[in-house]
């Protein structure tokens, strides 16, 4: 397949034949994960810098490892200890970093368009979106469509239930419109205070209660509660909230035995999912975190041109 996006900013424009390309090549990558040498020169010589202006655990090491696995050279960039510090401006930092050698930027950071601005600034680098504000985080929701599939098979006419905050949510988003875009039905359930006011608009439907969500569905999608992007009062409690809107046994009661359950982490145990469901057989929470190295180097290969050996 020709590739026509020259950056990873969101999946607005991707069609299914594109995500169906990127479910193959990690699965690709996925296989090299096996390997007791998973390092491959298929990008050697390239330097990918990682920009990360808000905390992140999972995408910040997966891009990292993928881009060991795939022999790029690595630059790590936090705000903390940078000249951001002394007033440089996002412009101006990825330009310095451009003008250093930088092939792709991989940019986290709390206001929406960042990543489209920095695509739209930079002359020569790649740009992979990290997570934008409650916009976009387009390589977690390839990750969950990839985990998804590697379980399922052909997910057309799959359902998904998507529970928690979804109003803030980046990875609601992005995920909304790749499952969709796959043929899986989206339900969503949760304080009205956190859900978006036109969820149709979005491709999904709302359900007030989580049982009537969960039942018949073949992935459960847990949010996390984020309480850094909130105003106060969204809803009562968080014990409240775990009481209605919680992964517990007495929801997973009304799920299929066999239902995914799925989460971006980081998890909020007692919160959006206990610790039994967290830990339990049906959880993919650790295999998402392993689809994410798998993505990456996906995303990498094909955006950066890669060789294979
Ligand atoms: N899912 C996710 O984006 O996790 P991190 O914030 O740890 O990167």
């Amino acid at each position: 397949m020709e590739w026509r996006h020259r950056h990873v900013l969101d999946l607005d424009s991707w069609d299914r034949s594109e995500l169906q390309h990127i479910l193959e090549q990690t699965r690709s990558m996925d296989e090299l994960l096996d390997r007791p040498i998973k390092k491959v020169p298929a990008l050697r010589g390239k330097l990918v810098v990682n920009l990360f202006f808000e905390p992140s655990t999972r995408t910040r090491v997966s891009f990292e490892l993928a881009e060991k696995f795939l022999s790029v050279d690595v630059v790590n960039w936090t705000a903390s200890g940078s000249s951001t510090g002394k007033g440089e401006t996002l412009r101006d930092t990825a330009w310095t970093l451009e003008a250093m050698g930088a092939d792709a930027v991989v940019v986290r950071h709390g206001a929406v368009g960042a990543a489209d601005y920095l695509a739209k600034k930079l002359r020569r680098s790649v740009v992979f979106n990290g997570g934008d504000g409650a916009h976009a985080h387009p390589t977690q929701a390839l990750l969950d469509l990839y985990t998804a599939w590697k379980s399922l098979g052909d997910l057309h006419g799959r359902k998904l239930a998507m529970i928690g905050d979804v109003l803030h949510s980046r990875v609601a988003r992005s995920d909304i419109i790749a499952f969709s875009r796959m043929g899986v039905k989206v339900e969503l359930s949760g304080p009205p205070t956190l859900m978006p006011r036109a969820p149709e608009a979005l491709g999904a439907t709302f359900r007030k209660d989580p049982h009537d969500a969960v039942r018949d569905a073949d992935i459960i999608y847990l949010l996390r509660i984020q309480r850094e992007r909130q105003e106060e009062g969204m809803f009562p409690s968080l014990d409240e909230y775990h009481q209605f809107f919680g992964a517990d046994s007495r929801l997973m009661g009304s799920a299929r035995p066999d239902a995914l359950v799925m989460h971006p982490g980081p998890i909020n145990r007692r919160v959006e999912i206990s610790s039994e469901v967290a830990d339990g057989p049906q959880s993919m929470i650790l295999g998402q975190v392993r689809s994410g190295v798998a993505l990456r180097m996906a995303l990498l290969f094909v955006c950066l041109g890669g060789v294979r050996q």
